[in-house]
């Protein structure tokens, strides 16, 4: 009997602050419906937050907070890794080598390197630049099969990819070549504000996203200040009425129903309704979240604990991944 060996899935989130509902459908509640399937390593992306000035006493916050809401969210430490990015070196050890694998050109053309750089122009550091070579070393370093993301990440791995190919071809076989695991509903949440941009917590206006640990009458109160058009009719045209079809995205989501049974349930009443129904469907679907939230997150002993045996087993295969890449690029071995 030959037995299969699972895929391995790996995936980070940034702790620059509470979570957005993007965050939340794009990627995050696919991660713990993978755990089944796949042997899952989800990690806390510390080192990428730097690329951004954090305050050092709210960035190590925000770092406990991320891994208490993954672990809320359904991440379970018995099944996947939980680990933070800074606590398994070897992130950084394989960045070097794939930064010297990466090219200006290529890095040049990344799309969140030209948004960041724009939005941030007093600060537009190496780290911003090298970025996606250390995203790819995070997901090389365990030979990750699938990468689940939002569509935003999209460009990043397919750099990863390229890195990988480039790496294997120069120096033989070393790296599997990643695919991305892109949910076709919920890839993209856009802005509450301005629907033609993703919902981002790096807005400058709050009601242009729904925290996950937003309370029910501050969700309610900003989907009901969500920008729509002056049709009226609640049907999907990403073109003509983005911010409808956004809220039909999220309805969906939480709901399983499809476009036109959305379409099908709100013909003939006002978007006031549609969006009290979106409003309650999230915050049903926050609320045992949020309660779990809030108790892992008093128990700090319960999360570093959880965290240390997490970077224990990352690093274990992570060092074994640099010790191959450094032998095979001729780093001298002693
Ligand atoms: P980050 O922290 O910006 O976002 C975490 C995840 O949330 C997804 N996402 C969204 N999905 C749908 N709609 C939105 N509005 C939305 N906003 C965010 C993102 O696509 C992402 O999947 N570079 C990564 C973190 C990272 C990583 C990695 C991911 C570091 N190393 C290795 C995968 C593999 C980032 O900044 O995600």
């Amino acid at each position: 009997m030959s037995e299969t060996k699972r895929q391995r899935i790996l995936s980070g989130i940034q702790p620059t602050g509470t979570f957005t509902l993007g965050n939340y459908i794009g990627a995050v509640r696919n991660w713990a419906a993978l755990q089944d399937q796949f042997d899952c390593l989800y990690m806390v992306a510390d080192l990428h937050a730097l690329t951004v000035r954090q305050v050092p006493a709210e960035l190590r916050a925000h770092t406990r907070e991320a891994a208490s809401m993954l672990l809320a969210a359904g991440i379970d430490p018995s099944r996947s890794i939980l680990f933070v990015q800074s606590h398994v070196p070897a992130h950084t050890q394989l960045n070097w080598i794939l930064c010297c694998n990466s090219q200006f050109g290529e890095l040049s053309r990344m799309t969140q390197f030209k948004d960041k750089s724009a939005k941030h122009p007093d600060n537009v550091n190496g780290g911003l630049f090298t970025y996606p070579a250390l995203m790819a070393a995070d997901i090389l370093i365990y030979n990750a099969d699938l990468v689940p993301v939002g569509q935003d990440q999209s460009q990043h791995l397919e750099l990863a990819r390229n890195i990988a190919q480039r790496f294997n071809s120069a120096y033989s076989e070393t790296f599997v070549l990643p695919n991305g695991y892109i949910t076709k509903e919920g890839a993209k949440i856009m802005s509450l504000q301005d629907p033609l941009h993703k919902m981002s917590k790096s807005d400058t206006n709050v009601n242009a996203y729904i925290l996950m640990t937003d309370t029910p009458d501050v969700i309610l109160r900003k989907f009901k200040r969500a920008v729509t058009d002056s049709e009226g009719i609640v049907r999907a045209d990403p073109a003509e009425k983005p911010g409808v079809t956004n809220l039909m995205s999220i309805y969906s989501v939480f709901t399983g129903k499809d476009f036109e049974e959305i379409q099908r349930e709100f013909e003939g009443r006002g978007y006031g309704e549609f969006k009290e129904a979106v409003a309650e469907t999230v915050i049903s679907a926050l609320a045992p979240i949020q309660g779990e939230y809030n108790r892992i997150l008093a128990d700090k002993a319960y999360v570093d604990g959880i965290l240390a045996q997490g970077a224990a087993a990352a690093s274990r295969l992570a060092d074994r991944m640099v010790a191959k890449v450094y032998k095979k690029v001729g780093l001298l071995q002693i």
